[in-house]
């Protein structure tokens, strides 16, 4: 800010009127918003443009003083874009800097600007319309991190890895299809996002400071040059209306958990013990002691990110949940944690992408852990019912007695002979061992969403069709 220090005693140009003293400076401080709403600059103009021109419209202004303006926003605009915008802390918010530069500019018809209008409905415009592009934006990051998963899951349509409930080694699974269930929750957030949009998308310009206007104005005109659908039905519901903010964020949050669930399964997958994926070296860190170390830095830093999203979203929740209708100061305090999850939000989804996009897979490692720990006993079950008219529950008693007797010998259930097959069931023939490998296990799951190569080739190409 150009003027941290100000002299306090004068009073504000914009609304100082009835008084006869201006604001201490730690009022000054706690009130004042350009520090972080400046970043609404671009939407408060194009607000300011859109209003103007339809005040214009319905003779409210003449059309010399509303080409001035609009003359004057222009200029602002370059200004700001190109650096040279004195942002000053005493005018408290983008809105009154803005306004007052235009007063500089063009003299006394700046200050029709503002009629029919408040900040109220002028900073709500704004903040919806900058959602409106970080929602667009977020969509597009989701999207490209789908377009790497999916090519991912396209090369290892066929790679076998163990499937794990309980994070114990479950039955086998193919890496595509592992992938693309990412893809399915990232496929639900983009879907949320544009729910949260199409509810966004009324306009509460005209709404005033609370109460709407006795001007002339045309609500539909300004919707309309803004891309809003229609105007908000209700005043004080438009000016006091947040939960296109809270939609954002909690949108945001339920992606940060996709995002952190998917971290957390990069951090297990490159550590040592397991080995199944080796982060790029772009992509990995090193130990300033440990020589040997590749540290998953970025995967640790967006599960952590992930926090700090969930934060923001309480913390506007916790912020408007007692406010009488209809605008409150409070609610100044809505920018801040939605600048800072959108940012959040966009840097995560690069890094994951960079992660998932140049890592390689140890297919062998993911192949051999695949077959430890009996993994193919729900197909040995399976093959029981199937081939012997077994009940299922009489198949799962059987099979856990081979597994117990597997475990005895130390090795696995395709390890074990026919005769000791037989010792547990006698009708139980060689056919069996046709079931127990990793990859027989695999190809068999060609139900519908299974985990068959076949169905992840499939689903590669529809979640193609369906996202991309
Ligand atoms: N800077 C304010 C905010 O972000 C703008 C609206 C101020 N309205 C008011 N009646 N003081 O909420």
């Amino acid at each position: 800010m150009s003027d941290q220090n100000s002299k306090t005693s004068k009073t504000s140009a914009i609304w100082g009127g009835r008084f006869a003293q201006g604001p201490s400076a730690v009022m000054e401080e706690i009130n004042a918003s350009v520090g972080f709403d400046a970043r609404l600059f671009a939407q408060d103009i194009q607000g300011s443009i859109a209003h103007c021109t339809m005040l214009q419209a319905q003779g409210i202004i003449s059309q010399e003083d509303g080409n001035a303006i609009l003359e004057g926003l222009e200029k602002i605009a370059t200004e700001i874009e190109a650096g040279d915008f004195q942002f000053s802390r005493a005018l408290e918010d983008i809105h009154m800097n803005i306004e007052a530069r235009l007063a500089e500019l063009i003299g006394d018809a700046a200050g029709r600007l503002h009629t029919a209008r408040s900040r109220n409905d002028q900073v709500a415009t704004d903040l919806k319309l900058w959602i409106r592009d970080a929602i667009d934006a977020t969509d597009e990051g989701l999207k490209a991190l789908q377009e790497v998963l999916i090519k991912r899951a396209e090369e290892h349509a066929g790679t076998i890895l163990p499937g794990f409930t309980h994070l114990q080694a479950a039955q086998p699974v193919t890496l595509g299809h592992h992938l693309l269930a990412y893809v399915e929750m990232l496929g639900r957030d983009r879907s949320r996002l544009s729910d949260a949009r199409a509810r966004l998308n009324e306009c509460p310009l005209g709404s005033a400071a609370l109460a709407g206007t006795s001007f002339p104005i045309d609500r539909d005109h300004t919707a309309n040059a803004l891309g809003f659908d229609r105007p908000t039905a209700n005043s004080l519901d438009a000016v006091s209306d947040r939960d296109f903010a809270l939609e954002f964020l909690s949108t945001l949050s339920i992606a940060a958990v996709h995002l952190s669930r998917m971290a957390e399964e990069v951090v297990i997958w490159t550590s040592e013990p397991f080995g199944f994926m080796r982060l790029s070296d772009d992509f990995s860190t090193g130990s300033s002691i440990m020589p040997q170390k590749r540290n998953p830095d970025a995967a640790e830093l967006v599960r952590a990110k992930s926090g700090r999203v969930f934060g923001n979203l309480l913390g506007l929740l916790a912020t408007m949940k007692g406010l009488p209708l209809a605008y409150g100061k409070d609610m100044q305090e809505d920018k801040e944690p939605v600048f800072d999850a959108a940012d959040t939000m966009e840097l995560c989804l690069a890094a994951m992408g960079g992660m998932f996009g140049s890592a390689t897979f140890d297919t062998e490692r993911m192949q051999n852990a695949a077959g430890q720990g009996f993994t193919t006993a729900t197909d040995l079950a399976d093959w029981l019912v199937k081939e012997l008219g077994m009940a299922f529950r009489n198949a799962h008693h059987v099979t856990g007695e081979l597994v117990k007797l597997a475990e005895e010998k130390g090795v696995g259930l395709e390890d074990l002979s026919i005769d000791d097959m037989k010792s547990v069931e006698a009708s139980i023939t060689d056919a069996v061992f046709d079931v127990l490998g990793v990859e027989n296990s695999v190809t068999s799951r060609v139900s519908f969403g299974g985990t068959a190569p076949d169905n992840v080739k499939a689903q590669c190409k529809s979640a193609r069709k369906r996202f991309l």
